[in-house]
Order: structure tokens, then sequence, then C-alpha cells
């Protein structure tokens, strides 16, 4: 077999400390893994490409084996890979085979969590939005359109990783199937469907993920594959054990994911979640991983690295309404969003050291710092209702997915026939944030987040135009009674209670920010709608830095065409990474949609050490 070390940096220390081996078999008995027959116990950590600039994949690895990590669990991301349901795109971040190569090269085996849904705090579970719009779909169950559209898939996402497979001399050792499915249903004619499909599409060895309590192992497990549990190890363990009995889905144990700290999410109320400088916390860590190294046990640190939900990939949490995710997945993780190093990381690759060979481990490479940008400037340069596509029109509203369209803004807009007034009902229920202007005018906000009803009354003239902006903030990954996922507004909107007919409705994907070309000057910013501002730095050094935006309510910053996710002055994120892979020296552009322009708006700047916090909501009644 042929293990190529195209990664010259690390071939020094593979050549004097030897770890990489062209293995072949894997498989396990009731008490170990068996890697080429020999025990192997997996000393992982969940750390997902899509999440990540591809131009650091190499860093981010090392990292993760110079912690004392062997083995790296990775989500795929489907809506990334396949957007619409005739384009697949597998280049930059989504290239996971070049992830899982350069994962090989350090020294690192992978296990594949492909699902197809996968959780993971991101958009839908990782559903393209498109599946709503497939007739007859019902997600998450053995029904033919959802395992045609799944199977188109998994049959795509094989024949990347082909080459990359345990069995084919690469370092992906076993799958997934679905992701903790025992939480949400128990039907195992598709759980057993999904095995199938994974059986000949991949020919590896296969297991499940489920929470550690009866239900979830009874509604997850399948005759097959190899039944696991995540969350606490000595719960889960002991869980497995009790509620499994199927022989075939006994064997080693592994935390398929040891929550290391927990996701953050966008509300005032919500802090950002870290061990960092917790020497009680980071010590029960220890003592958890500890644990499960001596009793000859498994596990995957959730996360190792959580990276950046970029653009407007970020999921939902759901329990009665929308609590979106928000765009930093830091996670509190060993590496933190930018790949530095935590004491969280010393700590564990201590602990890990003392139960490996010594001198297996590589050295920790030197941390680069972060940058400062003193002050960015920024002017209005385009209004956004100056910058409207091409309407569709239509009687009554249309849902996004409808539209083509999977993530972003609508803008729906009314011209009023007759005098009309009272409260505003937009569908079933708002999708999620709604900014209403009357005739250009800002009118009131709702947003489905906010724990108490909202509400905006009008009274309407002949000809008045209402403009309703609705926020896709992130379709839901996790919750129980998930409410159907389609955004934009899915239903009629009234008026004191009868309906306006007649919508011109403005798609607003905004995959891109306008085109310079497109810069106008804008007069009065503050008081028209959503206001695009831009301009352009330069920079002596490249490097990450965390940009701050004081006093900017809502929006989305650019830089060099790139989403770098949304800001929001709730917190608990207060500032949005900047790779320096992203950045050049000279004449980079910034472009930040401003939803809620205000006069406090203050000097954007680079920062080294970034904040967190909350403000209270200014839209808050
Ligand atoms: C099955 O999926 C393929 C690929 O996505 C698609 O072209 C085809 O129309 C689907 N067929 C059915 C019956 O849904
Ligand atoms: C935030 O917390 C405060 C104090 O606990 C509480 O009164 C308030 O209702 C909370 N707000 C939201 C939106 O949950
Ligand atoms: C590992 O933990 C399980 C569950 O608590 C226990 O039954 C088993 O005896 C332990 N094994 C070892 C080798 O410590
Ligand atoms: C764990 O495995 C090793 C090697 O197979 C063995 O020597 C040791 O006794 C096992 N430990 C426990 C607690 O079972
Ligand atoms: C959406 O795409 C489908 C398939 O390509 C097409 O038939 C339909 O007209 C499109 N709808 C809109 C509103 O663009
Ligand atoms: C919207 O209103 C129209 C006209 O009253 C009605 O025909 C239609 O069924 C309504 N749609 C929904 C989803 O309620």
């Amino acid at each position: 077999m042929h293990c190529s070390f195209l990664f010259t940096a690390f071939v020094v220390f593979l050549s004097t400390f030897g770890s990489v081996t062209c293995s072949s078999s894997f498989t396990w008995n009731r008490q170990s893994f068996l890697l080429n027959g020999e025990p192997y116990q997996i000393i992982g950590g969940q750390m997902d490409p899509q999440r990540i600039p591809y131009q650091y994949w190499p860093d981010r690895l090392y990292k993760a084996r110079a912690m004392g990590l062997n083995t790296i669990f990775s989500y795929v991301f489907w809506d990334q890979i396949q957007p619409t349901p005739d384009t697949w795109d597998l280049t930059g971040r989504n290239n996971v085979a070049e992830y899982f190569r350069l994962a090989q090269e350090v020294g690192l085996n992978v296990v594949l969590r492909a699902g197809p849904f996968v959780c993971g705090e991101h958009e839908w579970g990782g559903f393209p939005a498109w599946l709503s719009e497939v007739p007859g779909m019902v997600v998450r169950s053995n029904n033919a359109p959802f395992m045609n559209a799944s199977k188109a898939y998994i049959e795509r996402l094989a024949t990347e990783l082909q080459p990359l497979l345990i069995t084919h001399g690469g370092p992906i050792l076993m799958a997934q199937i679905e992701n903790e499915y025992g939480s949400y249903g128990a039907d195992h004619t598709y759980m057993a469907a999904l095995r199938d499909m994974f059986n000949d599409a991949f020919g590896l060895p296969l297991y499940t993920n489920d929470g550690g309590g009866e239900s979830y192992l009874i509604g997850g497990q399948i005759h097959g594959a190899l039944a696991e549990t995540d969350g606490s190890p000595q719960v889960g363990f002991a869980a497995r054990d009790q509620y499994v009995t199927d022989p075939i889905s006994l064997g080693p144990q592994l935390d398929g994911e040891y929550y290391i700290t927990w996701l953050d999410l966008w509300a005032s109320n919500s802090s950002y979640q870290t061990d960092v400088g917790s020497a009680s916390s980071i010590k029960a860590v220890q003592e958890d991983l500890s644990w499960i190294l001596t009793n000859n046990s498994s596990f995957n640190i959730y996360m190792f690295h959580g990276g950046t939900n970029w653009g407007f990939q970020n999921g939902a949490d759901w329990s009665d309404s929308l609590t979106p995710v928000t765009t930093s997945y830091d996670y509190g993780a060993p590496l933190d969003e930018s790949g530095r190093i935590t004491d969280v990381y010393s700590a564990l690759r201590e602990t890990i050291s003392s139960y490996v060979a010594a001198g297996s481990i590589p050295p920790v490479p030197k941390q680069i710092p972060p940058i400062q940008i003193d002050s960015i400037e920024v002017s209005p340069t385009l209004a956004l209702f100056d910058f409207l596509p091409q309407p569709i029109s239509a009687v009554t509203p249309t849902n996004m997915e409808a539209l083509n369209q999977s993530h972003g803004f609508i803008l729906y807009r009314h011209t009023v026939q007759s005098a009309i007034s009272g409260t505003l009902e937009t569908g079933d229920a708002p999708r999620d944030r709604l900014l209403i202007y009357l005739n250009g005018k800002r009118a009131g906000v709702i947003d489905s987040i906010y724990q108490y009803p909202q509400t905006v009354t009008l009274a309407l003239q002949p000809n008045d135009v209402l403009d309703i902006l609705v926020e896709n903030m992130g379709r839901v990954n996790y919750g129980p009674r998930i409410p159907d996922q389609r955004k934009g507004i899915v239903g009629n909107v009234t008026v004191g209670g009868s309906t306006l007919m007649e919508w011109e409705m403005f798609p607003l994907s905004m995959e891109e920010p306008p085109t310079p070309q497109a810069r106008l000057d804008v007069k009065d910013p503050v008081s028209s709608g959503p206001v695009f501002y831009s301009g352009s730095f330069d920079v002596d050094t490249l490097g990450d830095t965390f940009l701050e935006l004081p006093g900017w309510t809502k929006g989305v910053v650019w830089v060099n065409g790139i989403n770098l996710g949304r800001y929001w002055t709730v917190g608990p994120q207060q500032t949005l990474y900047l790779p320096g892979c992203y950045l050049k020296n000279r004449n980079n552009d910034i472009t930040v949609l401003a939803l809620e322009p205000n006069a406090n708006q203050g000097a954007i700047r680079g920062i080294q050490t970034r904040n967190w916090g909350n403000n209270p909501d200014p839209d808050a009644p």
C-alpha cells in the first residue's frame, strides 16, 4: 500500500516517531476495536472540515494530532455539497476527500458522520432546504422521496471517498448511520434501509450514536451496527449494556460525543459557554477522559475544534420558539474558533500523554498571535431598497423554498388598495425575524425568538407601501416537536383580520455582497431601511483577527466577498472571526449589511483578543 507524505513539515516528526501505518482492516470484538487485528482505542475529537477555511486544514489537523488524538470524527453537511437538486459542490471547504487525505498524512484516522441527518447545530441538521419542495417528502423516514434523495447524496459522497476507506488503504475506519435518531423516532424500517444504503455505498463497519437512555437506544439501535452512546460516559456505557440486547450491536464502548462545553445561542440572556480559565471544570473533563481511557473504552471529544458557521449555515434549537445558533461555533473547544490552543487543550494533552507511549505525541506548534486593525473606514453606499432584484408577483405570499431560495432574506411588498387597520399577522408564524416598513419608514420588528408575543399594529391608507423584510435565522436542527421548516411567509398576511392580496416578492439570498459598481450615496442612512456600508483597508502583516462592530445592531459582514456571518448586538458573540487566509495586504474589500442602521455605530476594528457578552435587544418591547 502507498502512503505519501506531501505535507513535508511533518515528515521529520513522522520519520522520527513514525506512527502512520497503511492499515487495511478495522473490526471489533466484544471488548475492543481492532485495527489490523490489534486492539485500538479511539482517542478522538470532532472537527468538521466545512466549518474551517480549507487553507487551515493542515494546521488544525496537525494540532489535533499534537493534543494526542489518533482519530478525527467528521460530520459532512449535505446541503453544502448539493445546494440544488441538480448541482454538486465538492470544492473549497466542501472538498472533504482532501481533508481526509490530509488527516492521514498527519497520522490521524477518521470516523465518518455523513448523516444524511447530522444535527450538528447546522442548518436543518444538514438537509438541503430544497427537500421541502419535493412532493411527498417526509424527512428522517423510510419515505420513497427521502430515501431516493438521500441515496443520491450518499452514493455521490461514497464515490468521492472510495480511495480513502480503510479497505483501500485510507484513514476512514467506520461510518455512523443517522444521528441520535432515537431522540427523534423509533422507525426501525428507516434505520434498516439507511444501514443497507451505507453498506452498499461504503462497505465499512457501521455504528449508531444515541443518548444514554432506554428510549434513545431502543429507538436508534439497528441490527448490523454497533450501538454507541453520547453525553456522560458513565451513564451512557451502563445504559448501552443494559438496554441493547442484540449481540451484533454490542462491542467496545465509544462515547460518540463527549461534550467539552456547549453551543452558543443568540439571545440577550445566553452567555458564552467555555471552561477556559475554570480549573475545576477542566479537571472534571480530565477525570472523565481518564476514566474512559482506563476503562479501555473510546471517546470523541465534541468539539475538539468547532470552527465557524460561515454565512447562513447556522442551525437553531427549538423549544416552542426558535433559538438560533451563533455564527461562531467556538464551543469552548480545546482549539478555539481561530485554531489557537487553550488551557483546555494543554490539560487534555497532559491527560492523554499519560496513557499513550512516551514520545508518540508530536510537539505543539508555536502560536502566532492574531493581528490588530485599528480602524476600518466604511461609509453608507447603498440602500437595500434601491438594490432590489426583479420581483416575483403573486396573489398570496410564496415561501422561500418555493422561490428556489435556501437562505437569506425575502422582501414582501404590498401596495394598499383600501384603508385598513389593526394587528399584522404573517402566515402561521413569524419565520423568523421580520422588519416592517410603511412607506420606507420602519414600523416595527417581529422576532420569533422572543419569549413573549410581539405585535405590530398598522393603520394603512390607499397607496401606502407595506414592506415586510423576512430574515431566515436558520432552520431547526434539534428539539422536540420540530415545526415545519419552511421560511419566508407561509400562509396569508392579514391586518386586522383582513387578508392582503397581491404581493411582490424580492428574493435576497445575499450569497454575494453588491458589486462596487452598484454603489450610490445614501443621504439619510439612519432613517431608511437596511443599508450597505462599504470600504477598503490594508494590513501590513497578514494574520487572523476578530472584527468588532461597536454599537451596530444586526446584520451581515463580507470581507473580500466571503460571508463571515451574522453580527447581533444581543450576543453572546460580539466579534466575527476573520481568518488571515481571507486577507491580502492591500485593498481588502469590506461590506456590511446594517439591517437596522443607527446613529451610534462606532468604528469597525480588528482586535486580537475577542470579547463575548450580551447587550439588551434594542428591539425588545
Ligand atoms: C430520485 O433522485 C434523483 C437524483 O436526485 C432524481 O433525479 C430523481 O428524479 C428522483 N426520483 C424520484 C422518483 O424521486
Ligand atoms: C432574561 O432574563 C431575565 C432575568 O432572568 C428575565 O426576566 C427575562 O424574561 C429573560 N428574557 C428572555 C427574553 O428570556
Ligand atoms: C467500563 O465501564 C463499564 C460501565 O460502567 C463497566 O461495566 C466495565 O466493567 C468497565 N470496564 C473496565 C475495563 O473498567
Ligand atoms: C485494558 O486492556 C489492556 C490491554 O488489552 C489490559 O492489559 C488491561 O487489563 C485492560 N484493563 C481493564 C481494566 O480491563
Ligand atoms: C424553481 O426551479 C424549478 C426547477 O428548476 C423551476 O421549474 C421553477 O420555475 C423555479 N421557480 C422559481 C420561482 O424560480
Ligand atoms: C389565503 O387567502 C386566500 C383568500 O382568502 C385563500 O383562498 C387561501 O386559502 C388562503 N391561504 C391560506 C394558506 O390560508
